[in-house]
């Protein structure tokens, strides 16, 4: 079977070769065969090339990168929007052996294969998906939080529909703890975010710049960055927020 590291969503002229050996590099000090969940991403990712789904999913060391992220937090409470094929939320979990993952997934056949990826990992109990858009599922979640049946989070991760990034991060404001973050996936997509002819014709670039222009405006929370990333996944980018 091939490898489904190896495995890319995009080669435009801009991929460079260099992001990929880097990426290998340090993979293969940081991340080598044998690593606490090594195996179990390898299975999911393989998983998910076998029934077809999108090679989207984060990268070995974007996943790791958020694992790093969880524990700064000292993370237990974790939410995920777009749930794909359930890597990035078996990287989630693994951040500690009590981090619970609650994460949405409109599609059911993509729900079905996180699960079982997520089944193969042993992460049943601690990894919750829950079926449907992120728009209809979050307001029965913040009702819960609201209602003290579930925690705030600790760490909110959205990867979904890029055109809804702006009412995810909402939602996930009020959600969120104190100190805790609201991250957002893919928000420079090869630089065409601060293309203005680009983003008025695609709404996955109009959707990263609603939510990076929220974010500046939000007195909800204490600061926010943006980190343009490069690597075996292309050139893209992460938004980062602290809630006050
Ligand atoms: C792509 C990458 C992502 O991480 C995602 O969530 C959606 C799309 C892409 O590379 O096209
Ligand atoms: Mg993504």
């Amino acid at each position: 079977m091939s490898d489904p590291r190896q495995r890319t969503p995009m080669t435009g002229h801009e991929k460079d070769e260099r992001w990929t050996a880097v990426d290998v590099w340090a993979k293969e000090r940081l991340y080598p065969p044998g690593s606490p969940y090594y195996k179990e991403i390898h299975n999911a990712l393989q998983l998910s090339e076998s029934r077809g789904l999108p090679a989207i999913e984060v990268s070995d060391l974007q996943g790791r990168f958020l694992v790093t992220q969880c524990q700064m937090l000292d993370a237990k409470h974790v939410l995920e929007l777009g749930t794909l094929g359930g890597v990035s939320s078996i990287c989630l979990a693994s951040s500690g052996p009590d981090v619970h993952v609650t994460t949405i997934e409109i599609d059911p056949e993509r729900k079905k294969v996180a699960e079982e990826a997520i089944a193969k990992a042993g992460l049943s109990d601690r990894i919750e998906v829950l079926l449907g858009a992120g728009v209809d599922v979050l307001p029965q979640i913040r009702k819960e939080v609201d209602g003290g049946k579930r925690p705030k989070f600790d760490f909110v991760f959205i990867d979904a529909d890029k055109p809804n990034n702006v009412n995810y991060y909402n939602a996930a404001v009020p959600m969120t703890r104190s100190r805790g973050c609201v991250m957002v996936d893919n928000v420079v997509r090869r630089g065409r975010l601060a293309e203005d002819d680009t983003a008025k014709e695609d709404p996955n670039v109009q959707g990263a710049r609603d939510v990076i222009e929220a974010a500046g405006k939000d007195d909800r929370l204490m600061s926010s960055s943006m980190i343009q990333t490069v690597g075996e996944k292309n050139y893209d980018g992460f938004l980062s927020c602290i809630v006050k």
